[in-house]
């Protein structure tokens, strides 16, 4: 399929999830947690999870799928083309708030994001990029992201890594937060780089993420130009856990070596 009509595709699918999505809150939602108490999954992060599978398995039966919740492949590399799928993004806030989550998918051929979306269900807002395409809100074209100096910068970050954490001398993260202009923290990697994509913060910061937090929002901030990193200034991991982050190009660089240091 050629790129234009695969981006017509996802769309529409995305679209189809989001008001599977929005209908579920008219029954009951079944929460559970995972890893610990705080980290939440429902019933219908697992359901859209399965809804996009087996629309790519049955529509395009040689590519491959990794996903959060499990239904997808294992996946150890990034050969051919892989489709990374977070069913919902800010599942704490879907289950608390019911607004401020998002879908977030990215296609990748050989290692390369080709499209990228992040969908935010609730104020019906597409986010979506073509490489070499251009990235868009809605309809609207998203231009380069401007340049900023630390001190006019908002960064977005969750508060728990200003405290003492295993991943980062938080001391560092400390007198990030007093340097620039503002922190903002809004429980969804994929919509904080929706954000960073279309200008409204300047950088996201996590300690802690997985390929399918970032797939999607990467296609986009690359495409405003944008760069995404470990806190090791290697190309963002889209295999495992890692820490991230993803900034202007004129501040990306000093974040690395003035402020975020790995332990
Ligand atoms: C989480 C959200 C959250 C981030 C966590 C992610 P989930 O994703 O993106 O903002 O801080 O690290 O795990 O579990 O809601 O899909
Ligand atoms: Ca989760
Ligand atoms: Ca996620
Ligand atoms: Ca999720």
């Amino acid at each position: 399929m050629e790129i234009g009509s695969m981006d017509r595709y996802i769309k529409s699918l995305i679209k189809e999830a989001g008001h599977r999505i929005r209908n579920s809150f008219l029954t009951d939602i079944v929460v559970q947690s995972k890893a610990d108490a705080n980290d939440l999954v429902t019933n219908i992060d697992k359901d859209i999870e399965q809804f996009f599978i087996s629309r790519i398995r049955k529509d395009f039966p040689g590519h491959r799928v990794f996903g959060e919740e499990g239904f997808g492949d294992t996946i150890e590399d990034l050969e051919g083309i892989v489709w990374l799928l977070d069913p919902i993004d800010g599942t704490m806030n879907f289950v608390h708030q019911k607004r401020n989550f998002a879908i977030s998918l990215g296609v990748y051929q050989d290692g390369v994001g080709k499209l990228g979306y992040i969908y935010d269900v609730m104020n019906d807002d597409l986010y979506h990029a073509i490489h070499q395409g251009g990235a868009y809100y809605n309809d609207e074209q998203l231009n380069p992201l401007p340049e900023t100096d630390i001190a006019t910068s908002i960064i977005a970050m969750n508060a728990t890594w200003a405290g003492p954490n295993r991943y980062v001398d938080h001391e560092g993260t400390i007198r990030l937060i007093r340097d620039v202009r503002g922190v903002r923290s809004y429980g969804s990697a994929a919509l904080e780089l929706a954000y960073l994509a279309s200008g409204r913060v300047d950088a996201y910061i996590s300690m802690r993420l997985s390929p399918w937090d970032i797939a999607g929002g990467m296609v986009l901030v690359k495409e405003v130009g944008g760069l995404a990193t470990n806190f090791s200034g290697q190309d963002a991991n889209l295999l495992e856990q890692d820490t991230f982050v993803a900034a202007n190009s004129s501040i990306h660089q000093k974040l690395l070596t003035d402020y975020l240091r790995k332990k």
